[in-house]
Order: structure tokens, then sequence, then C-alpha cells
């Protein structure tokens, strides 16, 4: 990922993330910087800050605090999101719930989360409303995904929106508000703001994509845990997850049988314990041309992705913003 307009942006956003952790309560402290110090790609927080110089702002440090409180956030969220998948791995450790117990994960995210005010309070209503939007729809799709997969009610329609409100909506938020900080034009705002909900929206694809063909060890987290949780698109309940974004845009046969066979799989073995249900629908799901189809769904929305910025002056945080295109739909991890 190139970095060179937004380097020392990037690194104030690190120091920042672990000295607002300054808990009495030491355990806030070590759980939080355990997940903090343990990287991440830190997308969205560049996003914030790509956004706001390509808007025509001139002072990236004016911008720090909010792409910290965009960082914080989601850093939290994968502290929630790893206890309600019971994911035991996260950037290569293990996951806070899998270190301190799921009582003190969702603590430590709601610790994480609180700081965010902190970190937002520099900025005033504007900015803090779009902050609470991009948190409330985050929740919205994390519930509408658990509810719907209990229920097994996912469809096309759902997985979209689901997606949209879980992972979109905080990328947008992160443009919205570098952009208008910034002292962008209207349009140069909205502009920014949906180059950010495709490139989130991509970049969920391609997660769900590299959770099927994904090297666990680039990605440091498991691979199959879309198909293996209870939530998992081809057992007994389906969420659809994986159906969604490796089901064919048009009629391929191959696909829908792959994914009936898979569903076939899956139900034929169940109690079966020596059978790996969840490998061998992998397995077909690779090789049944699903993965290419989810690929070009992916595209699909960067080039959506990179129109928007059609509406975006040239300039060099504007080509960074576009070669971040790539990095999402070439990612490993
Ligand atoms: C993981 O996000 C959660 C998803 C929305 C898929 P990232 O892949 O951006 O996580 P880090 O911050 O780089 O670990
Ligand atoms: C991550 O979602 C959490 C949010 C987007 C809020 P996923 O469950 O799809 O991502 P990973 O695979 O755990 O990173
Ligand atoms: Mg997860």
């Amino acid at each position: 990922m190139d970095v060179t307009l937004t380097r020392e942006g990037l690194q104030a956003i690190d120091e920042l993330l672990l000295s607002t952790i300054d808990s009495e309560v030491d355990l806030l402290n070590q759980a939080s910087r355990h997940i903090i110090a343990s990287g991440g790609k830190h997308l969205r927080p560049h996003v914030a800050l790509l956004s706001y110089l390509a808007a025509g702002g001139d002072d990236l440090m004016e911008a720090v605090s909010m792409a910290t409180a965009i960082e914080m956030v989601h850093t939290a969220t994968l502290v929630h999101d790893d206890i309600n998948d019971h994911a035991l791995l996260r950037r290569g450790r293990p996951s806070v719930h899998a270190r301190w117990g799921r009582t003190f994960a969702l603590l430590t995210g709601d610790y994480m989360f609180a700081k965010v005010y902190t970190l937002m309070a520099p900025y005033g209503a504007t900015y803090n409303v779009i902050m609470a939007r991009a948190c409330s729809e985050l929740v919205e799709g994390e519930t509408m995904q658990a509810v719907a997969a209990k229920a097994g009610t996912i469809d096309r329609e759902t997985y979209k929106r689901i997606v949209e409100l879980k992972t979109a909506s905080l990328f947008t938020g992160a443009a919205r508000m570098g952009a208008l900080l910034g002292g962008g034009d209207e349009r140069v705002v909205e502009a920014l703001a949906t180059y950010a909900f495709n490139l989130g929206i991509a970049f969920q694809m391609v997660d769900d994509i590299l959770d099927v063909v994904g090297d666990p060890e680039a990605m440091g987290k498991p691979i199959g845990t879309d198909l293996a949780q209870g939530r998992g698109a081809f057992v007994a309940q389906p969420n659809g997850k994986a159906i969604l974004t490796l089901q064919p845009a048009g009629d391929v046969s191959a696909t829908t049988a792959a994914v009936a066979e898979a569903v076939a799989v899956a139900e034929a073995t169940t109690g079966g314990e020596e059978d790996d249900p969840v490998a061998r629908m992998m397995a077909k799901l690779r090789t049944s041309g699903a993965i290419e189809l989810a690929r070009l769904q992916a595209l699909e929305m960067i080039d959506r992705a990179c129109a928007a910025l059609n509406d975006v002056p040239p300039s060099a945080a504007r080509d960074e913003l576009l070669s971040l295109t790539d990095d999402v739909i070439n990612r490993d991890h």
C-alpha cells in the first residue's frame, strides 16, 4: 500500500491509538494494546486522510484524531466480531476473547468504543453525527447478518445490504469526514463518499472470497469460518453469505449446481464427524468457477469507486486513492 502522502499521519494515528488507551484498570490496557499493537492495514484511516487531502486539506494533522477514531471503532468491532464468530485468531495473534475470555473481550470492545467520544470531541456536531451514523449502521449490519443467519433467510439483496451496513458504512464515514474537513464542496464530498462506499463493498467481497481461497498465514486469521460457523453458507441454516458472494450474476449453472451440491454434502454429512464438510465445500467452490465470478462482482464495485473519483480534482491524493482500489482487489490479506 502506497503511503507516501500519509506516512506521517498514519504514524501519528498509531501513536494516538496507543496513548488514548490509558485506563487505571490494567486489563483494559493490556487487552486493548494487544489488538492495537498487532497491526492491521489501517485502510479506513488511510481513506480518511487521503480524502482530506484530495478535498483540498493542507494540514493533515487536523484529520488525525478523526482518523484515529475511525480505526478505534474498527478495532473495537473486530474484538466484538470475534466473540460473535468464535474466531480464535486475529491479525496473527489470539483474539482478545481467546486470550482473556468473552466477558473481558466484550468490555474491552466497549472501552475502545467509549474512547471514540474523546477522539471525536474536537470536531463538533456534524462530524459526530456522521460517526454516530457509521457506528449504528455497522451494528445494524452485524445484527442483520446474525438474524438472517439464524432464520436462514439471506438472499442476494440481504447480503448486499449487510455488506453496505457492516463494512461500507465506516469507509463512507471516513471519506465523508475527511472530505468535509479538507474543505471539499458538496460535489467532491459526495464523490469521495461514493468512492469509499463502493471500495468498502469490494473490500468485504474480497474478504469473503479470501475466506475460501486465502492463505490463513498471510491473513492472520483462519479461513473457512464463514462456512464453518452456524452462520456458514452451506450448513443446515445457510446465511447465504458465501452463496451470495459466490453466486454468479447471471445464470451460470455450474456454480449454481456447485452450491446445491455443497448444501447436499453438508446435509448428507451431518453427524458424520470424520468427514470434514467444510473442507469439501471449499474444494468444490474453488473448482466451480464461483470464485472468479465473485471477483468479477467485486471488480464491478471497484469500477464504480474509480468512476466516482472523476468528480474529484486531479491530485497526488486522488492518484493514491485510485491505487488503493488495486490494493483492495489484489490483496491477499
Ligand atoms: C477486517 O477488516 C474486517 C472486515 C471488514 C472484513 P481489515 O481486513 O481491514 O482488518 P485489519 O484492520 O487490517 O486487521
Ligand atoms: C468483520 O466482519 C466485522 C465487521 C465488518 C464489523 P467479518 O466477520 O466478515 O470479517 P472477519 O473475517 O471476521 O475479519
Ligand atoms: Mg468475523
